[in-house]
């Protein structure tokens, strides 16, 4: 039976959601939109919180538009400062922590991610901070303006974008990484070892294979028996899906809330979008959640025409960038568990490496080659088969490859 959609709701007011609303309007749905967010912000991406917000002192928030009559433009019910913690799939409703309830006929969960925390760091008398909206972001400002010393843990993109920020600041930096390099999951050894350098050169120091087992009100102690003193510790080790509305609607969350190629979760009329979605990524060969700026846009986006009865696959490859000092670091699918081919010279500080198995393109990572990256982005996302003498030639230029398709 196929459910006439006027009331639809979406959990979450980030990117993911903000994104959904506009496409909804922008695909002609004339019924009420309400977007339910827990902080009490209109939306803003989240990428400038360990980005342009660390760098400078005075850079204010930016708000996904501009205006603040964005919602009122849109006709978009917005309801701030409190979050979607329940609800009923079979009733259509959900409600929030101060007691609000919304019936929908579509709902979309876009709730995102939240930090994993250290248990080591619970109740710490230190200052601890995760980094996930702007409020931590204005604090840990804050401390690299101050020039306070910083203990980081994890040498993630969070961990290694806020060291950019307090080395360049003046401040003293250790960063704490429980693996043998930074950035594992992303990095083949030889980049994260390219940044560790890049760093070194800024004075961060390293301290790998070890984590956080204990603090003092002034000090960490490491698992390798250091003591390091510190301001303020930023924790950056990751983040879990926010499943717990998911979870009230009788939807598994483990690792994700797993969704089809047009967001559908197990649950009709029931959506989900952004970092929380546990979707099929043909470069991984398996499910998974993809936190990024771009997966929470473009997922988001064609989810909502599949909200209101259009047919929309999505399935872009995985794609993110970071900015270490003057490297502009870019990477698309999965570097992991493939051959790696280098395109470029290292040496030059301009180049790219692909990865390959068999002969198909599973990823792509450049550095200060961001017109490779375009290109190896939309080959990724085809079936193109451009041979390895072809790609490791920086004289073969890659449009080629989507030409001869
Ligand atoms: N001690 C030290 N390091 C740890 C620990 C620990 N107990 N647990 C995990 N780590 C390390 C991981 O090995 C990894 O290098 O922390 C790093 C976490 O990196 P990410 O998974 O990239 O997570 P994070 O940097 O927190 O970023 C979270 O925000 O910017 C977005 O999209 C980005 O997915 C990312 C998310």
């Amino acid at each position: 039976m196929t459910r006439t959609i006027n009331h639809i709701v979406i959990a979450g007011a980030g990117q993911a959601g903000a994104r959904a609303a506009e496409a909804l309007r922008a695909r002609g749905f004339k019924g009420s939109i309400t977007m339910i967010g827990e902080e009490r912000h209109l939306p803003y991406e989240r990428p400038q919180l360990s980005k342009a917000l660390l760098r400078s002192p005075d850079t204010p928030l930016a708000y996904i538009k501009h205006a603040n009559d964005w919602n009122e433009a849109l006709d978009i019910r917005i309801a701030t400062g409190s979050a979607a913690i329940d609800g009923d799939a079979d009733r259509r409703v959900v409600s929030t922590a101060d007691g609000r309830s919304f019936p929908f006929d579509a709902l979309l969960l876009a709730t995102g991610t939240r930090p994993r925390r250290l248990p080591a760091l619970e109740g710490a008398q230190l200052e601890v901070q995760y980094l996930r909206n702007v409020e931590d972001a204005l604090r840990v400002r804050r401390h690299i303006q101050a020039q306070s010393r910083i203990v980081i843990v994890g040498g993630g993109v969070i961990g290694l974008e806020a060291a950019c920020a307090a080395a360049n600041a003046g401040c003293h930096v250790t960063l704490v990484e429980n693996e043998a390099r930074l950035l594992p999951r992303a990095f083949p050894a030889a980049i994260s070892d390219l940044v560790a350098d890049k760093h070194r050169n800024h004075g961060v120091t390293f301290v790998f294979s070890t984590t956080v087992t204990g603090s003092s009100s002034r000090s960490v102690t490491l698992s390798n028996g250091a003591e390091i003193a510190a301001d303020l510790v930023l924790v950056g080790i990751g983040v879990t899906p926010s499943g717990d509305l998911a979870a009230r609607l009788g939807l598994p969350v483990a690792e994700g809330i797993a969704v089809d190629a047009c967001g559908r979760t197990a649950v009709p009329g029931i959506f989900c979008a952004g970092d929380a979605a546990l979707q099929w990524s043909r470069c991984h060969g398996r499910a998974i959640r993809v936190e990024t700026w771009a997966n929470a846009q473009n997922q988001a986006i064609s989810v909502a025409s599949n909200m209101i009865g259009e047919t929309s696959d999505y399935g872009d490859p995985p794609w993110f960038w970071t900015d270490q000092y003057d490297l502009n670091i870019q990477v698309t699918g999965d570097m992991r568990d493939a051959d790696h081919i280098a395109r470029g010279d290292p040496g030059s500080g301009r180049f790219s490496v692909i990865a390959m198995r068999g002969t198909e393109l599973v990823g792509a990572l450049s550095v200060n080659a961001t017109k490779d990256m375009a290109m190896l982005r939309r080959i990724i996302a085809t079936d193109a088969r451009p041979g390895r003498a072809d790609l490791e030639s920086p004289a073969y230029d890659l449009r080629t490859a989507l030409k001869a398709r």
